[in-house]
């Protein structure tokens, strides 16, 4: 069986998403979609199948396809999913879109409602978890080994100059970072304050420092900046600059360094640290799109149930409600419950 898949918005990650489905042994890319009629041409010839200038034009032609990505960016990088995510899943189609979600919480809700109403499977490009480091990780915890989970903290920056709009680093950035630390947690936010900081000569809120309290009485703290970049080079090497995840238990701690880099068990009382470089042999955080992108496909290839689905659009719906609630924690200097 193949999953036949059509894109839509043919940028960097278009065509990333597109490489990545054509790797797949069971996926083919089918159709390509994009406005910019430059951009929709180029990737059907690069992907030799028929490219469309509107998401309307893909549908009216009948070419048959099973599940779409939407790879459309706009205001902070996420105002432009909405319009074609809602037309296909009005459609009858499974959709994975980029984060964020949406820029925007009541365009989030509209999607997620729709894919709900038509029991359609609704993916997020969460990719950061995605690796087998990762997986290792969260095996660890499951198996009890840290004991009572009490304390997960994360840092996430890399330099981004763009200054487009005042929350632009905690929207457009931090969906990731937050979804990491809640599939860790293992439950909702509960509560979140936050303070933000202006970089040196920018107007944008460039670094957050954000405390989150968890339903199940996990503490977690999140730094993140788009000033980053002191130094550290991996992360896809000139623009990414660091992202490291800590937690914390009773019986042992996990250190866990740029997704899949490097990964330290550390006992607390006794017994032996446990490290791991590259494990399972992803070397690179540019790799999670093809782990992410291949489980999206054996999950529609599996017929998983789309409340089933791993990133989902309510996935990425709730880590934008944390981001709205820093923001708003900021602006009233209190701490704000979700
Ligand atoms: N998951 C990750 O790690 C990761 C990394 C980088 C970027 N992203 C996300 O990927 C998305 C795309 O990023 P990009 O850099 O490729 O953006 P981009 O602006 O280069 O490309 C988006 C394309 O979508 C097209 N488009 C917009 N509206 C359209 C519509 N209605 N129909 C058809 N085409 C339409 C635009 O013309 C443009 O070519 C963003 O949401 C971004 O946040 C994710």
């Amino acid at each position: 069986m193949t999953l036949r898949v059509a894109i839509v918005g043919m940028g960097g990650i278009g065509n990333n998403h597109g490489r990545c489905y054509n790797n797949h042994p069971e996926a083919e890319v089918v159709a390509v979609c994009d406005i910019v009629q430059e951009r929709s041409d180029k990737a059907a010839e690069a992907f030799g199948c028929q490219g469309f200038y509107s998401v309307q034009s893909l549908l009216d032609s009948g070419i048959a396809f099973d599940a779409a990505s939407v790879t459309t960016a706009g205001v902070e990088n996420g105002g432009d999913h909405h319009a074609p995510t809602m037309q296909l899943l009005d459609a009858g189609y499974p959709v994975l879109g980029e984060k964020p979600i949406s820029n925007r919480i009541d365009h989030a809700e509209e999607m997620v409602a729709l894919a709900k109403e038509k029991s359609l499977r609704y993916g997020i490009n969460l990719n950061h978890r995605f690796t087998p480091a990762a997986a290792l990780a969260k095996e660890w915890l499951l198996r009890g080994r840290l004991g009572e989970v009490n304390m997960i903290d994360m840092t996430m920056w890399i330099n981004n100059p763009n200054e487009t709009s005042p929350h632009f680093h905690m929207r457009a950035l931090h969906p990731h970072s937050l979804d990491v630390m809640r599939y860790f947690a293992g439950a909702d936010v509960a509560q979140v304050h936050a303070i933000f900081k202006k970089g040196k000569g920018r107007k944008i809120w460039s670094n957050v420092q954000v405390n989150l309290l968890y339903e199940n009485g996990i503490i977690g703290h999140l730094r993140g900046s788009y000033d980053g970049n002191w130094g550290h080079t991996s992360m896809g090497g000139g623009s990414y600059g660091l992202e490291t995840l800590d937690v914390f238990g009773s019986d042992g701690r996990f250190f866990l360094r740029d997704a899949c880099e490097e990964l330290i068990y550390y006992p607390r009382f006794e017994g032996t640290t446990e490290r791991h470089e590259n494990y399972g042999g992803m070397s690179h955080f540019g790799e999670t799109f093809q782990t992410r992108i291949s489980h999206w496909v054996d999950q529609n290839l599996a017929g998983v149930a789309p409340d089933k689905i791993d990133a989902s659009g309510a996935d990425g719906l709730h880590v934008q409600r944390i981001i709205e609630a820093a923001i708003e924690s900021w602006d009233s200097g209190q701490a704000v419950s979700l």
